[in-house]
């Protein structure tokens, strides 16, 4: 008897969880992500001229992340939700902005820029989890999906030699800001990425010999 009540639960659970889970990027996302957009406009100016020339800082190889990481995996991981890469977006991004504000000094002068940058970033990241049903971060992350976040949340001095890669402040974001815009396209209608024309670049790309 208990057994198929909790069976029963288990069950009504799932229906009342499947459209909870696929719920689309809220409207209350749009506000904090334009004011880091906002701030992102600046970033040649305070990324690039105010490091040397062709400056790099050490990142995870995780950390690189393009739209052309987020077209393969819509294309590899099926069923994939919409969700899990904006979690997995404000996972590598969190991590990339430390590590930029690391390499400056007290009195750089892109370090205000670049903390006021981290704390839209959090705000944003805030709403974000209160937007969201609690489940959602409970979820179960699929395997590749999860094998990612692994790598970006290992102890720095675990992480392998051949999985830290050079990249430049203002690279990072740029894809910062490009992902952005495909990932929560509610926010910004005018972004360039689009599930049709991300699939057919990453095709394109397969065909090349
Ligand atoms: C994002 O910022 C750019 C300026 O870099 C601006 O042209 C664009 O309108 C902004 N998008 C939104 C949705 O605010
Ligand atoms: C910066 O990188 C470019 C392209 O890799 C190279 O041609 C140039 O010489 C570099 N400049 C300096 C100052 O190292
Ligand atoms: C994105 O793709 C590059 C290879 O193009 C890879 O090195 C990097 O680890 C990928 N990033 C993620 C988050 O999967
Ligand atoms: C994707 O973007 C292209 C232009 O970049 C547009 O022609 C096409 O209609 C868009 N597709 C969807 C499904 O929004």
């Amino acid at each position: 008897m208990s057994t198929s009540v909790c069976l029963l639960g288990g069950l009504l659970g799932l229906f009342l969880l499947v459209p909870v889970l696929m719920a689309p990027t809220q409207a209350s996302m749009c506000p904090p992500l334009r004011t880091l957009n906002d701030s992102l406009s600046h970033r040649r100016r305070y990324m690039k001229h105010n490091f040397p020339i062709n400056y790099t800082i050490r990142v995870h190889q995780k950390e690189v992340f393009k739209l052309s990481n987020i077209s393969r995996m819509r294309l590899r991981v099926k069923g994939l939700d919409e969700l899990v890469l904006q979690r997995l977006w404000f996972q590598v991004n969190q991590g990339v902005l430390k590590k930029i504000i690391r390499v400056m000094p007290e009195r750089h002068p892109s370090r205000p820029y670049t903390a006021e940058l981290e704390r839209r970033f959090r705000d944003a990241e805030g709403v974000f989890v209160q937007s969201q049903p609690a489940e959602v971060f409970q979820q179960e992350l699929p395997e590749s999906i999860q094998n990612i976040w692994d790598c970006l949340t290992e102890e720095p001095d675990r992480v392998p030699e051949s999985s830290w890669q050079f990249a430049s402040p203002k690279s990072l974001l740029d894809n910062f800001l490009r992902t952005m815009h495909c990932l929560f396209r509610e926010c910004f209608p005018t972004g360039t990425c689009n599930r049709t024309t991300a699939a057919s670049h990453w095709r394109t790309g397969m065909n090349k010999p």
